[in-house]
């Protein structure tokens, strides 16, 4: 049933959420702090990019489905639910901070008049919500209002396909009625698809995204230590994910190494649950560790590349990727900032290119000593090595000869294992792919789909 919805906070969850809700038939009017950013929205411009997203924006503006504002006494007072998908960023000391989070939950609460259900999507640490139904118990009751925590599980390049079709609902609520709420709202892409509803706490909701990313993080860590192995004793990462991969047990997805995760997720929420933990007297050292070997892996590219060509000073280097993955314009823990850092300290000229997040990385990256590249030709040109950090497609397409007739040098880093290495090889590149010292040119195109394909069917 169509409902009149706020939603606060439209960055990368709270937007897609904002203009989702709208194309499946809800009343949206969403609601921003960042003054320029409501204004560019009513304009229909996105304030990041995010496949997909700008065609459905137009659509449910230019239908009158969603409003931007921000007045939040005004969105609150016209809606049945609100939706609260602020920023939950770590503090120095990996604790998440709920700054922005109380803030909007004090807005709401104040401008609370009748019974409204509050669905939290920032993702929180365990007995968030009970603290906060606590807090505001008086209003809550007095107004019979709710608050249910809705983890979002999106993953930002593929944010509108994971709105249309998740691979589960989480309601943490304490109330039959309030949860039955969330159902009805997203009933449009859950119901028809038969998507799995769980209904639980609002900490196991909490403790579910968090021991999710945990585990996805975790499996990423492990693949990039076995990458290291791989790289000492002469065998082949991309043989070993699509082995392991067939191992019902395990399943085939998240097993690519390469230069550590990024984003703004993982990290946060692997520390966040540490953390929490801490504080409640319990190590939970081995997730702790996830981090650590995380950290590490982000400046192996330069390392390798420094081992492969010797002393940096004055080397012309490209790296190729600046966004944390591909199809996103968010750098926030790319370890591009990690391994620009390290060749420039070391004598390196840098230049970089990226096919969107080039404003963003400028933005966040001050250091000097690297300069950015509209066209990636431009940033290969007489160059002595390059580096891939990102799996853009472009990056992937790269013809051997066009970089054989622009690099000075003939050492290519390819941290994602995405290029073809046997066509680079025959054009006299020397390609270090992560989890591989050698590459044994045994199958004629040799990029990740061919190799996994061959893998399977040779079995
Ligand atoms: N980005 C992801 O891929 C992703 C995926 C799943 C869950 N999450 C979680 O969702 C939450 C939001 O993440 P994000 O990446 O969308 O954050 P973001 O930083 O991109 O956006 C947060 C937005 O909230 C706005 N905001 C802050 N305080 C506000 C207030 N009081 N009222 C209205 N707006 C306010 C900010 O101006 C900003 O536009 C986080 O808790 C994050 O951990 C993120």
């Amino acid at each position: 049933m169509k409902k009149k919805i706020a939603v606060f906070g439209t960055g990368y969850v709270g937007l897609v959420t904002a203009v989702g809700l709208a194309d499946i038939g809800h009343d949206v009017f969403a609601v921003d702090i960042d003054r320029t950013r409501v204004k560019d929205l009513k304009k229909g411009y996105l304030p990041f990019y995010e496949p997909g997203l700008k065609k459905i924006m137009k659509t449910v503006i230019t239908a009158g489905k969603i409003h931007f504002s921000s007045e939040s006494d005004k969105a609150v007072n016209r809606s049945d639910v609100i939706f609260i998908a602020v920023g939950t960023p770590p503090l120095e000391d990996g604790r998440a901070d709920l700054s922005q989070l109380r803030n909007a939950v004090d807005c709401v609460i104040e401008d609370l008049d009748s019974s409204k259900v509050i669905i939290i999507k920032s993702t929180v640490p365990p007995g968030t919500i009970d603290a906060l139904k606590e807090l505001h118990s008086a209003e809550l009751e007095s107004t019979k209002s709710e608050i249910v925590f809705c983890p979002e599980f999106l993953r930002e390049g593929t944010a509108v396909h994971d709105f249309y079709h998740p691979d589960r609902l989480v309601i943490g609520s304490d109330s039959d009625t309030a949860a039955r709420i969330v159902d009805d709202i997203f009933f449009p892409v859950v119901g028809k698809r038969d998507v799995p509803v769980l209904k639980c706490s609002p900490v196991s909701a909490e403790m579910i995204k968090y021991s999710s990313n945990v585990m996805l993080a975790a499996r990423i860590a492990v693949m990039n230590e076995l990458a290291e192995m791989s790289e000492t004793v002469g065998s082949d990462i991309i043989e070993i994910a699509a082995g392991v991969g067939l191992d019902s047990r395990i399943g085939n997805s998240f097993l690519n190494a390469g230069p550590g995760f990024g984003g703004s997720c993982f990290g946060k929420d692997v520390s966040g649950l540490v953390t929490a933990a801490a504080a409640r007297g319990v190590e939970l050292g081995l997730i702790r560790e996830i981090l650590t070997s995380n950290d590490k892996q982000r400046l192996r590219p330069a390392l390798r590349l420094e081992k492969a060509v010797g002393s940096l000073r004055g080397k012309k280097i490209a790296v190729l990727g600046l966004a944390f993955k591909a199809e996103t314009d968010d750098v926030r823990g790319s370890a591009a900032f990690d391994v620009i850092e390290y060749l420039t300290e070391k004598g390196a000229q840098v230049k970089a290119h990226d096919p969107l997040a080039e404003y963003n990385f400028i933005r966040d990256f001050k250091k000097k000593g690297y300069s950015c590249t509209e066209l990636v030709e431009d940033a290969l040109k007489k160059a002595d090595a390059a580096i891939i950090l990102t799996e853009w497609k472009e990056y992937r397409n790269l013809s051997p000869e066009c970089l054989a007739g622009c690099m000075k040098g003939r050492v290519i880093i390819d941290s994602r294992n995405i290029i073809d290495v046997n066509a680079f090889r025959s054009e006299g590149f020397t390609v270090f792919g992560t989890g591989m010292v050698e590459v044994k040119p045994k199958l004629k195109s040799r990029n990740r789909s061919d190799f996994m394909n061959a893998a399977i069917v040779s079995m």
